[in-house]
């Protein structure tokens, strides 16, 4: 396998009032990928989204990105900064500009693109995340869920290769929520690598490929989301439970109401759960049928 194209080898971080943020932390993230990092409050998520794009400089241990240690000198910074997009949790921490327009222009400005490519570019994005019709309105005044609209948009338009979100969906309508999935898949199609916190089992299980589990400042593993139903104590030592889908198959399966030795791997979703019930009760259908 290549090298990770995002590496923490046992990255260690306290805060200047002495918390812990991180503590001996290892992950890989592999290039092309979609992850899902996913812990309690506190547990660290934010502290090493923040040591993915040198907003934070580990205190002990070390970050690589495509093979490289990161260069924390300015230019290293650039660099590094003009291909790990991120979008912050609080989105009032990364709106500054007075308009839409010119918040979402400011990336793609810093990367010296000519003025063309950047309102191509700033468009492009603001379609993305349905705020072409706001473009010219004032940042502040804006709901949260728009605020994130704006975040997003401005990451979009930086057409990063790593793109880290932190709790996306926290605060968007459930339109939106779909919308942004729409454009997530649209990115990881292009090649773009993922890393979403999220507080949802479900939403890990049923998107992710990896997903890392986060306690106390560690990763304590980074799982394939298709071997999650067998990992049920990783989940339960760090409080989480396993997804409902899991729990639902598992429960048919108990009770007979699916074959005792399963065809393929456990579902995902509850769309391909009833898939297999449907070629269980009805073999001859097709699961293609199924609404
Ligand atoms: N600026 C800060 N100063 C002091 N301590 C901090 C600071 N930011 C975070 N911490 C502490 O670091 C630890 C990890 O916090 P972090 O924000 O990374 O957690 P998180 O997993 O993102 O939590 P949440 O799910 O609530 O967003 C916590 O104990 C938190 O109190
Ligand atoms: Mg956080």
């Amino acid at each position: 396998m290549s090298a990770p194209l995002l590496e923490l080898s046992q990255v260690s971080y306290r805060y200047p009032d002495g918390s812990v943020g991180l503590k001996d932390c290892s992950l890989a993230i592999q290039r092309g990928s979609r992850n899902v990092l996913i812990g309690a409050n506190g547990s660290g998520k934010t502290t090493l989204f923040q040591h993915c794009n040198a907003l934070l400089r580990p205190q002990s241990g070390a970050v690589r990105y495509a093979g490289s240690a990161v260069d924390y000198r300015r230019a290293g910074l650039h660099e590094l900064r003009s291909k790990v997009g991120m979008v912050f949790q609080n989105p009032d921490r990364q709106l500054f500009s007075a308009s839409v327009q010119e918040d979402v222009s400011f990336g793609p400005l810093n990367l010296g693109l000519d003025m063309a490519t950047v309102r191509q570019r700033v468009a492009g994005a603001l379609q993305a995340v349905g705020m072409q019709a706001q473009a010219d309105k004032a940042v502040h005044n804006l709901s949260f869920g728009q605020k994130k609209r704006v975040c997003i948009a401005g990451v979009l338009a930086m057409e990063p290769e790593l793109l880290i979100l932190d709790e996306p969906m926290a605060g968007l309508d459930y339109a939106m929520q779909t919308d942004l999935l729409t454009v997530l898949d649209g990115l990881h199609e292009r090649g773009i690598t993922l890393l979403v916190a999220t507080h949802d089992i479900d939403f890990a299980y049923r998107w992710a490929e990896r997903i890392h589990l986060m306690a106390d400042g560690r990763c304590t593993a980074s799982l394939n989301a298709q071997e999650l139903g067998d990992h049920s104590q990783a989940l339960a030592d760090i409080g989480l439970p396993q997804p409902e889908v899991i729990s639902l198959y598992r429960g048919l399966l108990a009770r007979g109401l699916l074959p005792a030795v399963p065809a393929g791997p456990a579902p995902r979703c509850a769309a391909s759960l009833l898939a297999m019930l449907a070629a269980t009760n009805h073999p001859k259908e097709s699961p293609c049928k199924i609404a």
